[in-house]
């Protein structure tokens, strides 16, 4: 059985990631060591709670598990769930040394940490990831958030998870146009930082992307290793744990644009993101116009939204999105802050770009499709 372990060294907040097979089914004993009584409360959504959640049940053997399924989609990360989500643990009468379970993609893992986060000031959570995104990204690091209606993940705190086991065997349960999404965060990995990782990725993503069980642990560990090691040094995100915003200025406002709609899942949004700031790094005479090309060469052949062509329906002009980018939690002191590069595997913050420039480079996209 592939088992592999990723430590996020953070002091007396460490935590292991678990990235391999049968986690799910043997949960029982990756969870008894935080346990104090043996009770877990599970936050899930209905479609993960259909295809999971008698699975993590008989995983869970003896331990009582009490769950909660809310409705799928990005709308569940808001007011009202949180509220729901809170009320029910209190219900539950969930102590602080008690574990609440963050069953499911990005969605649920923000909104459950943040529940875990404020209920009691702070109870213990386990992130138990089913999606590609969620592994390899939003279940580690400790951001946790609902969506305002100013914007994305605008309601929020830091809370780290106790534990992270990423069940490989519910990757196979994904649709394809899921588990590209979530490949677009690892394709992020390897061009913020590991120029040989995004090689290694342009050679196996297509064995990856269609099942490749080895492979697919390779990619996850990396990435998670990536994560872990950003985090560590910059867990509030002061400073280097923005490069993990790589794609992410273009991706919110292209979100915002849709509505958050299913026209563009958050992960496509980052593929699309880290094709144009690749793209604007050209411009500003960073990299090479070969860089950006190869980013969008990889992004095609794995069958990816690349462009903004790709993105089905209206856009508003280069000036709108330049305003929604406005709305991201990176401004600061009135200005927009970009992760741009000097190559592949070559990222780094500033807020040194000219708006023409970025103008420019939206412009060109919209017109490139005739918009
Ligand atoms: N998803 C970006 C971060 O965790 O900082």
């Amino acid at each position: 059985m592939i088992r592999e372990t990723v430590h996020v060294p953070l002091g007396d907040r460490s935590y292991d990631v678990i990235i391999g097979e049968g986690l799910i089914a043997n949960a029982a004993s990756e969870l008894r060591p935080l346990l104090p009584r043996p009770r877990v409360a599970v936050l899930t959504d209905e479609n993960v709670a259909h295809a999971h959640l008698d699975a993590l049940q008989s995983g869970l053997g003896d331990i009582q598990m009490t769950a909660l399924s809310l409705p799928v989609g990005e709308a569940t990360k808001s007011w009202p769930a949180l509220e729901k989500s809170v009320e029910w643990l209190l219900a539950e009468k969930l102590e602080r040394r008690d574990v609440m379970i963050a069953l499911g993609g990005g969605v649920i893992g923000d909104l459950g940490g943040f529940a875990a986060a404020i209920v009691r000031r702070g109870i213990r959570f386990v992130q138990i990831p089913t999606s590609l995104l969620a592994q390899v990204d939003s279940s580690v690091g400790g951001k946790t958030a609902i969506n305002s209606g100013h914007g994305k993940n605008l309601v929020g705190a830091f809370h780290q998870p106790a534990l992270v086991l990423a069940d490989i065997g519910v990757l196979d349960t994904l649709a394809p146009r899921d588990f590209l999404a979530g490949y677009g965060e690892v394709v992020k990995y390897g061009l913020l930082g590991d120029a040989e990782f995004f090689a290694w990725l342009e050679t196996n993503g297509p064995a990856l992307a269609t099942g490749d069980r080895a492979l697919r642990t390779h990619a996850i560990k990396r990435s998670v290793e990536m994560k872990a090691d950003i985090v560590a040094r910059d867990e509030t995100e002061q400073g280097d744990r923005a490069l993990l915003n790589l794609g992410h200025t273009f991706c919110h406002a292209l979100e915002a644009a849709t509505g958050y709609s299913d026209r563009l899942l958050h992960g496509e949004g980052v593929a699309i993101g880290c094709a144009l700031a690749f793209e604007l790094s050209a411009r500003l005479g960073l990299c090479s116009q070969e860089e950006p090309s190869r980013v969008r060469a990889h992004l095609k052949a794995m069958g990816m939204k690349t462009d903004l062509a790709d993105i089905p329906g209206d856009l508003p002009d280069a000036d709108r999105l330049i305003d929604l980018m406005g709305q991201d939690k990176k401004v600061i002191d009135g200005k927009l802050r970009f992760i741009l590069a000097r190559g592949i595997g070559e990222a780094f913050v500033t807020d040194d770009v000219p708006r023409e420039t970025l103008h420019g480079v939206l412009q060109d996209a919209l017109s490139s499709i005739g918009r």
